[in-house]
């Protein structure tokens, strides 16, 4: 029998390209979503994919009762993946309780009714955020988690912990943390991918507007760090390399294949490329210069931070596989097809 799985925030971003992979491993999935960050027409466009459409419900996860009423509804859950989190640094810092009810009032609601239902385990969409600055590069998963610096950030590592004290006790629960580098781009159909609300904060996406000629040019904020050209260093890994590995970690879970009742693992490539060499990136795949120019530094900003993805590739036999290139060529083709869509509707 196929295993079930429960995909929070399954119409977002990195949620959509896990159904996409979970499916075409054979997975029977729901998407849970509410729609603040993402469109119902996504889970048609995962079915065009892979050919088959996942049901989807739209409720918040944070109101007990309709998921009280979901799992009563849906039995034999073999995992949570739970994506369903907001995600915008900036915002969080003048949202700060909006954040905190939103992200851990969702999480508290799910390992409750893990223990409640009988469901096994869960995937939790962390961040490298939780590393702060780092001392040492590349980062392990036992370098120093550092204290926050945004409010999104502290949700992040307070979800963590939540789940480390939640799996320690109880006994019929496991998870795995996923703590993502900066993923980019999208499936290479281009039919899903990253939808921005407003104005992008993140670079990529930002970079493929200008390159459309949505924004008018890059801000590059800052180019006197401690790197070799002075912009900052990140680990751009590609979505679906990242879905893949959710797709691993599943398996492991559900198979019980996991070493620990909780286990973490860094996502990312292991390589640092700076904010210079992503613009470049974008300008080789689309042969489109992008107008940009040095702004002082934003605020809270790392000056450079990249995984030592060593550990995933042990245990999980993950490893990304696509360049950098690759993932920008994506993002390039998603933002031409939901800007030609958008006019066309
Ligand atoms: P996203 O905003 O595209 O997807 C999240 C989805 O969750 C959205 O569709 C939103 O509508 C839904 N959602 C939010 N709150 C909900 C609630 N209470 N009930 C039901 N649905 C809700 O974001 P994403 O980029 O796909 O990120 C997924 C997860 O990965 C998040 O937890 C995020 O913090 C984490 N993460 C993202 C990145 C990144 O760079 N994108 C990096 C590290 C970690
Ligand atoms: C990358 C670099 C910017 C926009 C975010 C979240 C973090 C985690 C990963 C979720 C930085 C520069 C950006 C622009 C620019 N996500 N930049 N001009 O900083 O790694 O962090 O994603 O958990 O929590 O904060 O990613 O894409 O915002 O920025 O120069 O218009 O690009 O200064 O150096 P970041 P980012």
């Amino acid at each position: 029998m196929k295993k079930k799985i429960i995909v929070t925030g399954g119409t977002g971003y990195i949620g959509s390209h896990t159904a996409v992979e979970l499916i075409e491993e054979g997975f029977d999935i729901i998407l849970i979503d509410n729609l603040y960050n993402s469109e119902a027409v996504v889970a048609e466009r995962i079915g065009k994919i892979t050919g088959t459409k996942p049901p989807l419900e739209v409720f918040d996860i944070c109101d007990k009762l309709k998921l009280n009423r979901f799992f009563k509804k849906n039995k034999d859950i073999a995992a949570i993946m739970h994506f369903a989190a907001y995600k915008a640094v900036g915002e969080s810092v003048n949202k700060p309780i909006e954040y905190y009810r939103n992200n851990l009032v969702s999480l508290i609601n799910l390992l409750e009714a893990m223990n409640q239902y009988n469901i096994p385990s869960m995937v939790f969409s962390s961040s490298c955020t939780v590393y702060g600055q780092p001392e040492k590069l590349p980062v392990k998963e036992d370098s120093p988690v550092q204290p926050a610096i945004s409010p999104y950030g502290n949700t992040k590592q307070i979800g963590e912990e939540i789940i480390r004290d939640a799996t320690s006790v109880i006994q019929n629960i496991k998870a795995i943390s996923l703590r993502y580098f900066n993923p980019i781009g999208a499936h290479p159909s281009a039919i899903i991918g990253e939808l921005p609300r407003g104005v992008p904060e993140n670079l990529v996406p930002y970079i493929t507007q200008t390159g459309y000629g949505i924004r008018d040019e890059l801000k590059v904020f800052g180019n006197d760090y401690n790197t070799p050209d002075g912009t900052c260093i990140r680990d751009f890994l590609h979505v679906v390399d990242l879905a893949k590995a959710h797709v691993i970690a599943a398996r492991r879970l559900v198979e019980n294949k996991n070493r620990k009742n909780y286990e973490v693992f860094n996502l990312g490539t292991g390589k640092g490329v700076s904010v210079l060499e992503a613009i470049q990136s974008f300008e080789r795949v689309s042969g489109i210069k992008i107008k940009y120019t040095i702004k002082g530094r934003r605020p809270g900003d790392i000056e450079k931070i990249w995984a030592d993805p060593s550990y995933a590739n042990r245990e999980l036999g993950w490893k990304t596989m696509s360049s950098l290139d690759e993932a920008m060529k994506t993002a390039w083709e998603w933002e031409k097809y939901i800007r030609k869509k958008n006019l066309s509707e």
